[in-house]
């Protein structure tokens, strides 16, 4: 009875319809959404508020929503705590006089960057954990110029980081000790879009937000999507590999890039900025610049394969009870979803307390009990019946089954977008809660949450540990938040993680990059052949090491 009055429950739950997450609908939208959905037909602005009004789907409790209290958000600093020591390589020269007469004579004074507190920020990165103390930023504004600045310093052997949003999470995007910044914000043209293929053709600099933005109102979607689209660019984002939100349906970028320009570290420019889906004359170099945090070129331009927006969005948010739940949660959302399904991403209750806690203006959208696992699912499709009928299907299923503790479902673009500030919000409550150890992992699906426990069992009461991340690819974010950085904890945490995540045939790095935190560590996914194989690949490219030194492949194989 209890179940088929919660089937009856989740059908009417299913039955409402959603807008969209990512661009605000016009009127025309709102119009026909609410009208079949049985809300006022004429939806002004003052009544969008009554017509966005939250739909509560509940099992088991009541209906009753309540406000989340919000405690003061305190903002603390932290000292830099890289745990990697390395040494400045003495055959790098440091800048002089000339080398700055001649970079003002390529580029002009405004964009050789020597104020204290610009350069402050651009040495920091994003967690405020890795600090250089680089007295240079160089901000070219073409190809041309990035070119003449490597050539020139690749023969003054000038080391330099290239720089793009600076949101990298692993040291990566910031000098370690004097290196040149070269910051791509300049370069943030879109050169060319073709409606028939989707195929975007940018500047390496331009924002991934206002690439989201472009193409919304070319009716099209960037392939990638991730909470510091607002600060991140389409270079960083290449260099970086970056996965994110949606790469459960559109895949890696090694799928929808399609082109690339690079500049090497003497300067050429490699163009390699093919639009085809199909070339397969010879080695598809491209590849090697997706992911190589810097360490091989510049990227300059991108040629992106962008999917069409479709119309029909839903966003559940759902609790469970348990793990294994979770995981069954997946099996049946790839089998009963299939290709509607377009996110399915997880929060543990620590992931969710520390929401509530450092967030403004969030509130749990399943209050009347405490869950230990919450999972965000997101569908994406063109015909809104179908997948509605899919959708209920689904959630039907999920509840009879006991896999679902409780749930609900977006019926608005506004709550829509409030469910993903949950999830997309746990980096920043993360950095207001104090200080935390990062680590992003790729592991079997089955195991990946008993290193959460693992390590709570291990650190006691010494630290908060917390887990989330995009459980659809098989890829945790194990978070260790403390009052402040502590050795003692850093010890209880490394090398066990790595170890762990080796012995469970996983990767230390899923999609952040090794950087300068986890170069050194590249032996626990990577066998030695390999390494020595990128290695070479480096010499090769940067035969002097002038890119992003200290990063991403073991010093001693490169110095
Ligand atoms: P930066 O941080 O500036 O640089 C990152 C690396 O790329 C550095 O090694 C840098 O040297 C190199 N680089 C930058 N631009 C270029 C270029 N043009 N050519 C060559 N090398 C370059 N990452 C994910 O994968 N998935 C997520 O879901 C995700 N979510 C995040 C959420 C938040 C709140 C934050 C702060 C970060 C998140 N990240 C995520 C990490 C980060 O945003 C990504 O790694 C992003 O791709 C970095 O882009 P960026 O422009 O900021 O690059
Ligand atoms: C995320 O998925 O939120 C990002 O990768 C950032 C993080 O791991 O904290
Ligand atoms: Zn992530």
């Amino acid at each position: 009875m209890q179940n088929r009055m919660a089937a009856a429950a989740a059908a009417a739950a299913a039955k409402k319809l959603l807008h969209q997450r990512r661009s605000i609908p016009n009127f025309s939208q709102i119009n026909r959404l609410s009208s079949t959905s049985g809300f006022t037909h004429h939806c002004a602005p003052g009544h969008l508020k009554q017509f966005l009004a939250s739909y509560r789907w509940d099992l088991w409790k009541s209906c009753l929503i309540h406000m989340q209290n919000m405690s003061a958000i305190h903002h603390r600093k932290f000292g830099s705590v890289a745990s990697t020591i390395v040494q400045r390589n003495p055959t790098f020269s440091t800048i002089n006089d000339d080398d700055l007469i001649y970079f003002e004579k390529i580029l002009g004074v405004k964009k050789v960057i020597q104020d204290h507190e610009e350069l402050k920020t651009a040495n920091t990165d994003w967690m405020h954990k890795y600090k250089g103390s680089s007295k240079l930023m160089l901000q070219p504004e073409n190809t041309a110029e990035l070119s003449q600045i490597l050539e020139y310093c690749n023969s003054r052997r000038l080391a330099v980081v290239p720089q793009g949003g600076n949101t990298g999470l692993v040291g990566g995007s910031v000098p370690v000790f004097d290196e040149i910044i070269i910051n791509t914000r300049r370069m943030n043209s879109i050169i060319s879009f073709d409606k028939v293929s989707g195929v975007l053709v940018c500047e390496a600099g331009c924002i991934l937000e206002n690439l989201i933005s472009f193409l919304d109102k070319e009716g099209f979607i960037m392939p990638l999507d991730l909470g510091a689209k607002g600060s991140c660019q389409i270079g960083g984002n290449i260099s970086t590999n970056a996965g994110g939100l949606r790469l459960v349906r559109y895949g890696s970028l090694h799928g929808t890039v399609l082109g690339l320009e690079v500049v090497l570290a003497n300067g050429s420019v490699i163009d390699m900025l093919g639009t085809l889906r199909k070339d397969n004359t010879g080695y598809d170099l491209k590849h090697l610049f997706i992911g190589s945090e810097g360490s091989l070129g510049i990227v300059t331009k991108v040629s992106i394969l962008t999917p069409p927006k479709l119309s029909s969005v839903n966003i559940a948010f759902l609790a469970c009870q348990d793990y294994i739940s979770c995981q069954k949660l997946l099996f049946q959302a790839k089998r009963r979803l299939g290709e509607i399904l377009s996110a399915f991403e997880f929060l543990d209750a620590q992931a969710m307390n520390l929401v509530l806690r450092h967030l403004d203006s969030v509130r749990n959208p399943l209050p009347s009990s405490i869950y230990n696992f919450y999972i965000l699912i997101e569908t994406t499709g063109s015909n809104e019946s179908n997948d509605k009928e899919k959708l209920e299907a689904f959630l039907l299923h999920a509840m009879e089954s006991g896999l679902v503790s409780d749930g609900t479902l977006a019926q608005d673009f506004s709550q829509g977008s409030s469910f993903w500030h949950i999830r997309e919000g746990i980096p920043e409550a993360l950095m207001k809660a104090g200080a935390v150890y990062k680590y992003d992992l790729s592991l079997p699906v089955e195991k990946m949450y008993d290193l959460v426990e693992d390590m709570r069992i291990r650190l006691g009461g010494a630290a908060n540990v917390v887990g989330y991340g995009h459980l659809g690819d098989g890829n945790l974010h194990l978070n260790v938040s403390a009052p402040q950085y502590d050795d003692a904890i850093l010890a209880q945490i490394e090398p066990f993680v790595y170890e762990w995540t080796s012995r469970h045939h996983g990767s230390i790095s899923a999609e952040h990059g090794l950087g300068l935190m986890k170069a050194e560590k590249i032996y626990y996914s990577k066998s030695s052949e390999t390494v020595q194989l990128m290695a070479s690949i480096k010499k090769l490219l940067d035969p002097i090491g002038i890119l992003n030194p200290y990063k991403v492949i073991p010093s001693s194989l490169v110095s």
